[in-house]
C-alpha cells in the first residue's frame, strides 16, 4: 500500500485509510452499550487498555469512524464529534478553564456562544473580554499569561469580517495561551487553522459538514494532550452524539468538497453581482477586493465560502418585505446546507440588540443575511433582483 498523501476531497469520501474489507459504507452501530466476555475484559476496556466501546456516551464505533476521518481533514491528532455545535464549545472550555480563569474572545462571535460565557460561564467565575476581532492578535500578544484560552470565529458572523489566523496562534504560542477557531463558515476545505498553527478547531457540524439541514452535530479537533479533558468534560456533560446522526453525518462530508466549491463559486458569483447593484449599500464578501481584510483572506482561505450578507437602502418593514418575496431563499435561520438561506439578523440570531449595539457589530436593520446553496446561480440571482424590484 502507497503511504501517497490524499487531497481534502478525497478524505471527505474515502478517509484516510483504504478499506479493504467489510461494509463499502459506514455501518450504523445503534447501541448504548457494549457486552464483554467477562470482568477482566471489562475492566480492561473500561480503563481503556482494549480501545473496545463500552458505553456511546463514551464512544461509538460509528462515531468514531467519523473523528478519524475530521482528523484527516483538520490534519490534528484527535477529534471528538459531540451533538451539537454548542455542545463542542462547552465541553472545550468546561475541560479546559478552570474556575478563575479568563477567555480572551473576538467580539464578532456567534449569539449562541456569546450568551454560554455571559450567562453560563460567569457562573463558574470564568471571565471573557471582548476584543475587536482588528485588535485580537495585538492584545493576545501583550497579554502576559492573562489568559488561558483565546477564542475566535473567521469568517465572522454576519458581517464576514476576517481575522489573521497565523498572527493570533503567534500571539498564543507566545504566551502560552490555548487558541481555540470556530471554523464554521471557513470549512475544513476552504480553511486549515492547524497548519497555521491553532490548538483546537470547533465546528458546528449543523452546517457545511453535515450539509443537508437534517442533522445537528458539532466537532472539536486538536492535540491528545488537550482533547484528552475535553473528551472528558464532553463525556460528563453529556452532549452525547446519536450513532445515526454520526452516520448521516458522515454521509454529508463525503460531498463536502464538491459542495464547497459550488457554494464558493455561487457566493462569488453573487456577491460580485450585487455589489453593482445601486439599490444595496453594501455587500460583505471577503472574496470582493473591496472587502476590508480581502487581503488575509487570500491568504489563508482558498476559496471564499458560502455565506454573504447585504445591506439594503431600506428600513426594517421594507428589509422584511424582500426577504418575504424571495421564493428561491428559504426564509429560515442556520447555514451552510444545500438549500440558500435567507435572514435577517435584527430579528433573529441578533433579536433584542438596541440600534447602538448593532452597529457597532456592523448590523443594522436593513442587514439581510444570505446562505448560499448549491441551486442554479443564474436562479439565485433573479430570485434576488425580483426581491429588489418588490422594494422599489
Ligand atoms: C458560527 C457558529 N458557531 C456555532 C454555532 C452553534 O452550533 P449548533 O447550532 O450546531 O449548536 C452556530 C449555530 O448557528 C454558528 O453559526
Amino acid at each position: 500500500m502507497t503511504n501517497r498523501k490524499r487531497r481534502s476531497s478525497t478524505l471527505c469520501v474515502q478517509g484516510a485509510h483504504t478499506q479493504t474489507s467489510g461494509p463499502a459504507v459506514l455501518p450504523i452501530v445503534q447501541t448504548s452499550t457494549f457486552v464483554f466476555e467477562n470482568q477482566q475484559e471489562m475492566l480492561d476496556s473500561v480503563q481503556g487498555k482494549t480501545g473496545k466501546d463500552v458505553y456511546t456516551r463514551w464512544s461509538n464505533p460509528t462515531t468514531k469512524s467519523v473523528e478519524e476521518k475530521m482528523n484527516a481533514l483538520e490534519g490534528t491528532e484527535d477529534t471528538h464529534i459531540v451533538a451539537s455545535g454548542m455542545a463542542a464549545i462547552s465541553s472545550a472550555i468546561m475541560g479546559l478553564v478552570k474556575n478563575g480563569e479568563r477567555i480572551l474572545s473576538g467580539d464578532s462571535i456567534y449569539g449562541g456562544t456569546v450568551n454560554l460565557f455571559n450567562k453560563i460561564l460567569s457562573q463558574s467565575c470564568i471571565e471573557v473580554d471582548y476584543v475587536d476581532t482588528d485588535e485580537l492578535a495585538d492584545i493576545l500578544a501583550d497579554s502576559g499569561s492573562k489568559y488561558k484560552l483565546c477564542f475566535f470565529e473567521t469568517p465572522t458572523n454576519p458581517t464576514l469580517k476576517i481575522i489573521d489566523i497565523k498572527k493570533v496562534a503567534e500571539a498564543a504560542h507566545a504566551t502560552g495561551t490555548i487558541s481555540m477557531i470556530d471554523n464554521t463558515f471557513g470549512s475544513p476545505i476552504n480553511q486549515h487553522p492547524h497548519e497555521l498553527g491553532i490548538d483546537l478547531i470547533m465546528h458546528s457540524a449543523t452546517k457545511y459538514l453535515g450539509g443537508h439541514s437534517d442533522i445537528i452535530a458539532g466537532t472539536i479537533s486538536g492535540p491528545k494532550r488537550l482533547m484528552a479533558d475535553v473528551r472528558g468534560a464532553a463525556k460528563l456533560l453529556g452532549g452525547t452524539m446519536d450513532p445515526f446522526a454520526s452516520f448521516l453525518l458522515d454521509r454529508g462530508i463525503k460531498t463536502l468538497g464538491v459542495r464547497m466549491e459550488r457554494h464558493n463559486a455561487n457566493a462569488s458569483f453573487l456577491a460580485e453581482r450585487l455589489a453593482r447593484d445601486s439599490r444595496i449599500r453594501k455587500v460583505h464578501y471577503p472574496g470582493l477586493s473591496s472587502h476590508p481584510h480581502h487581503d488575509i483572506a487570500r491568504k489563508q482561505m482558498s476559496g471564499f465560502g458560502g455565506m454573504l450578507s447585504i445591506e439594503l437602502d431600506s428600513d426594517l418593514a421594507g428589509t422584511s418585505k424582500f426577504v418575504d418575496s424571495l421564493e428561491i431563499f428559504l426564509n429560515a435561520v442556520s447555514l451552510g446546507g444545500v438549500e440558500s438561506l435567507a435572514s435577517i439578523p435584527a430579528l433573529t440570531t441578533h433579536y433584542g440588540l438596541q440600534e447602538k449595539a448593532l452597529r457597532e457589530m456592523d448590523i443594522s436593520n436593513s442587514t439581510v443575511r444570505l446562505s448560499i446553496g448549491i441551486e442554479d446561480k443564474d436562479d439565485l440571482l433573479e430570485d434576488l433582483m425580483a426581491g429588489l424590484d418588490v422594494l422599489g
